[in-house]
């Protein structure tokens, strides 16, 4: 079948299009006699879809040949009664033991070898022809029970897939990893140069010799490019077998828009949900947020990855938690105000539905702990209050017209490359410190420090329609991707390139002739070697200073050369006798009619706000003012002209974002980013807003504060 185009879920009938509202619903865990009290609490809530049936095989095929549909009728015509849509799961996310009884062979294995076993769930292999016969005999099976209910407004398909059986060892893995290099390279001597076998004696000459990178010895070196592949396979493995599940459900409900739940964070699973993402009628994000310090800024991050992947179109954030999550050694607590907050971020970043794992607390099983829509606490709780406000400030939202508004494309675009991510995570590299994943998220924090928010993409995305675009340690660089950067900077493009970027090709061969081979011309410096940093012996250097104060860590790029039309902003500053003394550490190149920024090593956040005010005016990208916050903490920012994506003026202690109508309304979502107060004047009418005051045209945003202001 063909990728899929946008499809949004659609109301019930007689109902108005709003914000979707709910969360992963398990009636099967408790008694009917609750499901009566769930409907009235979700009313109050205004809860307007629950996800259903995500882990109920068991509860609806009992055994092989029987099926119990009465309850799940029952639930969903009650909930449909009270106006509440079903995000119907086609079920098939845990196995039941009668199926793992009868087919061990569908178990997973591990890179040992050992048995996956059942007891928890997805203990599954994607690529088992049986697992795939009785997911597909379910799938249709739920298909024609509810083609024709009214009430089922979506499909979810399976859950989170690759959550638990990403990588597989088995032999029905190795055999279809020999079919999909098969279909990649079609003859064994491509495979081999890919994989450049000819390296301690690994030569193959036929398909049946691949083998899985199993279990090769603790402290061995799998062949990087097997490694690579076999990454890209999981990837895909997983994703074949959610197109036959989609598949066999649209055959039988072709209205019926579907998706399935990603785990998009800054440091998210190995999919390549870029890969994925063309699969779904609409896209749909998991997501839990990290505790700390970087809590909003990563949830912003994420979802504005969300966003980029989505191609602007709205997208659904299908979990997150209302507190605690129950996975983590330490399950912190969300403070006063950051449940509704948190909502609004994914909603800032261009979500049109906020829904949570789960409407009700589980009192058994492994996630008790886990936070709920209705806590242990029941309804008389701080939790339910929250979650009712929330519930009625999204329709407050829609009713302002927030729905179906795109997010404003920012000035500047972060890639972030999933093929370098796989291939930053071989275990033989320079540094173990250094990983794709790592630098894009600084970035964006330190951008956002700097009084931009960017957006973050997907290579791609056209990113060539943004001011500027940041290569954060994108190790691995195509010729066609060196070509379109190349281009890019030619038609007038700034491009900031990082260290440990453009060091291989899609097989992860390394580009030759100094790095970055891939893009040499293009930043004007030729790498003869890299120079890591850490602590795991006396004496070694740790740091290494730059003549603008800026510190770096983990690994910097020895520079030998730069192009005559180079321009060195910084150089480190370091004994003689290292060799590092003097090495240009960032530079701007003249290419075409636009330039390409050097940074040959690793900043940080702190670093990047540091250096990048010279990088900045040296490319000729004009950042933004920092609003000055006067003797009464008052600033003097207006958020219709006055946000950081389209003015000269902002404020780094706040998070701002704009959500167009085609019409030329907008919504600005302003966020505080610091625990402090933070004053903001505005211009425009205050739509929603929540742990802040409004005293005339001046918001006082408390710590965990935001406000949505419409223009
Ligand atoms: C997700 C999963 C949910 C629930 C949640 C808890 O990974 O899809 O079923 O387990 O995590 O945070």
């Amino acid at each position: 079948m063909m990728a899929r185009s946008y499809r949004w879920p659609q109301p019930l009938k007689d109902q108005p299009q709003r914000f979707w509202f709910g969360g992963d619903y398990n009636p099967d865990q408790w008694p009917e006699e609750v499901w009566d009290e769930d409907i009235r609490l979700m009313q109050q809530a205004k809860v307007n879809v629950v996800s259903l049936g995500i882990f109920s095989w068991s509860n609806i095929q009992p055994s092989e040949f029987r099926w119990n549909f009465g309850w799940l009728d029952r639930i969903i015509d009650k909930l449909g009664r009270a106006g509440i849509a079903v995000d119907l799961a086609n079920a098939t996310a845990s196995p039941p033991l009668w199926l793992t009884n009868k087919h061990p062979e569908i178990l997973w294995r591990d890179e040992r070898g050992d048995i996956v076993w059942p007891g928890a769930r997805q203990h599954w292999r994607p690529t088992s022809p049986i697992m795939r016969h009785y997911a597909l005999e379910l799938s249709r099976a739920m298909a024609e029970h509810y083609k024709d209910n009214p009430y089922v407004v979506a499909w979810h398909v399976s859950n989170e897939y690759g959550c638990h059986n990403l990588y597989d060892y088995s032999d029905d893995a190795q055999e279809a990893f020999r079919a999909w290099c098969k279909r990649k390279y079609g003859t064994i001597e491509h495979v081999n140069d890919a994989w450049g076998t000819n390296f301690w004696s690994q030569r193959m000459t036929d398909f049946d010799q691949i083998i899985l990178p199993r279990f090769i010895g603790e402290g061995n070196f799998t062949n990087p490019g097997k490694l690579l592949d076999f990454k890209r396979f999981s990837s895909d493995a997983l994703k074949d077998f959610y197109i036959a599940e989609r598949d066999a459900l649209a055959q039988i409900t072709p209205d019926i828009p579907l998706t399935t739940n990603f785990m998009v964070s800054a440091f998210g699973v190995d999919i390549d949900y870029d890969d994925w993402s063309s699969e779904v009628d609409f896209l749909s994000n998991d997501h839990y947020f990290t505790p700390g310090d970087a809590m909003l800024d990563e949830m912003a991050y994420s979802a504005s990855l969300c966003d980029g992947f989505a191609r602007k179109h709205p997208w659904w954030l299908m979990e997150n938690s209302t507190a605690a999550v129950n996975w983590r050694p330490i399950n912190y607590r969300k403070q006063p105000g950051q449940l509704e907050r948190d909502a609004m971020v994914h909603v800032a970043m261009g979500a049109d539905a906020v829904c949570y794992f789960q409407w009700r607390q589980s009192k058994a099983g492994a996630e008790k702990y886990h936070s709920a829509m209705v806590s242990h606490a029941g309804e008389h709780s701080q939790n339910f209050k929250d979650v009712c406000k929330l519930g009625s400030d999204l329709q407050t939202l829609a009713d302002a017209g927030v729905l179906g508004t795109t997010l404003q494309r920012a000035r500047v675009a972060v890639l972030f490359d999933r093929q370098s991510q796989f291939a930053s995570e071989h275990t033989a590299t320079p540094t173990q410190q250094v990983r794709h994943a790592y630098e894009p998220v600084q970035w964006f924090r330190a951008l956002l420090d700097l009084g931009v928010t960017a957006d973050m993409v997907p290579p791609t995305l056209e990113w060539e329609e943004y001011e500027a675009v940041v290569v954060p340690s994108m190790m691995m660089i195509d010729q066609a991707m060196a070509d379109r950067l190349r281009a890019y900077a030619e038609a007038g493009g700034k491009v900031l390139v990082t260290y440990a970027s453009g060091i291989v090709d899609e097989h992860d061969h390394v580009w030759l002739g100094g790095y970055p081979g891939a893009i040499r011309d293009l930043v004007g410096v030729r790498i003869e070697e890299f120079a890591p940093m850490g602590n795991d012996f006396d004496g070694t250097p740790e740091s290494l200073q730059l003549s603008n104060g800026a510190v770096a860590h983990d690994w910097a790029d020895v520079i030998t050369s730069v192009e005559p039309d180079t321009q060195v902003l910084a150089t480190y500053v370091d004994k003689p006798w290292t060799g590092m003394d003097g090495v240009p550490a960032l530079t701007v190149h003249e290419f075409g009619q636009g330039k390409a920024a050097y940074i040959g090593c690793r900043l940080g956040r702190e670093g990047l706000v540091r250096s990048l005010p010279a990088v900045c005016e040296a490319l000729g990208f004009e950042l933004p003012e920092l609003a000055d916050t006067g003797s009464d903490g008052q600033l003097a920012i207006a958020t219709d002209g006055g946000t950081q994506r389209s003015s000269n003026v902002a404020d780094n202690r706040l998070l701002i974002t704009k959500r167009v109508a085609k019409d030329g309304k907008s919504f600005t979502f302003v966020f505080n980013r610091v625990f402090e107060p933070v004053s903001v004047a505005t211009d425009g009418h205050v739509v929603i807003s929540n742990n802040c005051e409004i005293q005339g045209s001046n918001l006082e945003l408390a710590p965990n504060g935001f406000a949505v202001i419409a223009q």
